[in-house]
């Protein structure tokens, strides 16, 4: 899918380390036959040369706000005007800081807070910056008012830590705009999709876990992107790729999984837990492996984990929520009591005695649940079936929140 052609782009660059990173998405971005005008902070200009993005794009780079001769050429205001999407990649934490403040101190801010095309921002930073409460509060705070916050990945840092804070790659910022143009049921949304089995450990080399192989989940995560929206996955151990254009972030145990989902989940428009996380975990972890001995029995003690869907569903301005159940027997009833127990939009629910269909499977068949509705989804493979439901969570999305977004709602609300 190519929607980039003659789209124009305004690219605005923040002084991280992963500003090197924004030539080659400039170099990408003409390729797709976009206009990409490049607008650089100071700051920036200490990472990468003008010169380089000037000569990728182009385009004269525009850097100063009080430049009398720019603005005699094209001014804020006009580069405001002229663009059809605004990403500013990277983003810093500073930038953001801004950005949420409303300052206009420079011209990048300035057009920011000028322009009514959608805004996008990627962050990267060292992952301390990144989950320090400051910079949640920046973000959470520019989600409510609509700028599409993309990435940041997780993994190996330029500063040597590990964690999230990575910009994503240019080939995912690069479907993330194209997905802005596509025009899809979820253009601009964001999903949060969790997948897979969780494994929680027993000793060093032994975990309690379950048959979920994350297909669906994964599927349901390519057919997100498909629709336009913004994906992040986070999932357990599975062994499958990642779809393209989706942000992965890896969860082993249920612990982990909840912690990253509260993390992001303030920043979703909609939810999906697909994960089969495990209900409990062992009390104790022994530190070293069990040695077996003369006793013919071992008693575990397990303690609950957290519901990872119901806290998501309690939370304040929470997403519209999606929730799978996996039933043996009397599937409607189970389902719709899971459904107003844990306060969600939508269930889907399917059976996995059935051959053929459910856990580790390709196919699967599922009946949704939701207030005042129904629907069956017949066996079909995974991929399918994931493209139908992404079209109904469209539709109920759409008439759940006809304007705005559940955030938007409950920041009125509190008003
Ligand atoms: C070597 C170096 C690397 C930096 N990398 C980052 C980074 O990746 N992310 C970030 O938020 N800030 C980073 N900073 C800090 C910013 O450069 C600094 O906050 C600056 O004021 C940002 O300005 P700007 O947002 O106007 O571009 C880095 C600073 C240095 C010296």
């Amino acid at each position: 899918m190519n929607c980039l052609s003659s789209k124009r782009i305004l690219l605005g660059i923040t002084g991280g380390i992963a500003a090197y990173k924004a030539a080659e998405l400039v170099r990408r971005l003409r390729e797709r036959g976009a206009e990409v005008r490049v607008v650089m902070t100071e700051a920036a200009q200490a990472f990468i040369t003008p010169l380089t993005l000037q000569a990728l794009s182009g385009q004269r780079v525009h850097t100063d706000l009080l430049d009398a001769d720019a603005e005699a050429a094209m001014g804020h205001i006009e580069l405001a005007r002229w663009a059809d999407a605004v990403l500013v990649a990277p983003a810093t934490a500073d930038f953001l800081a801004r950005l949420a403040q409303g300052r206009a101190d420079d011209l990048l801010a300035t057009l920011c807070l000028a322009t009514r095309v959608p805004l996008a921002v990627a962050p990267a930073m060292n992952q301390a910056m990144w989950t320090n409460p400051a910079t949640r509060d920046n973000l959470a705070l520019l989600a409510r008012r609509g700028v599409q916050v993309w990435g940041p990945a997780e993994g190996a840092q330029a500063c040597g830590e590990t964690g999230p804070g990575r910009l994503l790659e240019p080939e995912v910022l690069l479907e993330r705009l194209d997905g802005l143009f596509a025009g899809g049921a979820l253009a601009g949304k964001r999903v949060l999709i969790t997948a897979g089995p969780t494994r929680e450990a027993i000793d060093p080399v032994r975990f309690l876990s379950n048959r979920s192989s994350g297909k669906m989940g994964y599927a349901l995560a390519a057919a997100a992107v498909e629709a336009g929206a913004e994906v992040i996955l986070v999932s357990g151990p599975v062994a499958l790729d990642c779809p393209p254009g989706v942000t992965l972030l890896r969860a082993e145990d249920a612990l982990t999984m909840y912690a990253l989902v509260q993390e992001r989940a303030p920043l979703a428009d909609i939810f999906i837990a697909t994960a089969a996380v495990a209900d409990y975990r062992p009390r104790q972890v022994a530190t070293a492996k069990i040695k077996k001995d003369a006793a013919t029995t071992l008693t575990l003690e397990l303690e609950r984990n957290p519901d990872i869907l119901a806290a998501v569903a309690a939370l304040p301005g929470a997403p519209f929520c999606v929730g799978f159940a996996a039933e043996t027997d009397d599937l409607a009833a189970h389902a719709r009591k899971k459904r107003l127990a844990k306060g969600l939009d939508l269930v889907a629910a399917n059976w996995v005695g059935a051959p053929g269909q459910g856990f580790d499977s390709d196919d699967n068949a599922l009946e949704l649940f939701w207030e005042g509705g129904q629907e069956s989804l017949p066996e079909a493979p995974k991929t399918r079936l994931a493209r139908e439901l992404i079209g109904i969570i469209a539709r109920l999305y759409q008439e759940k929140y006809p304007q705005g977004t559940p955030q938007d709602l409950h920041a009125q609300d509190s008003a």
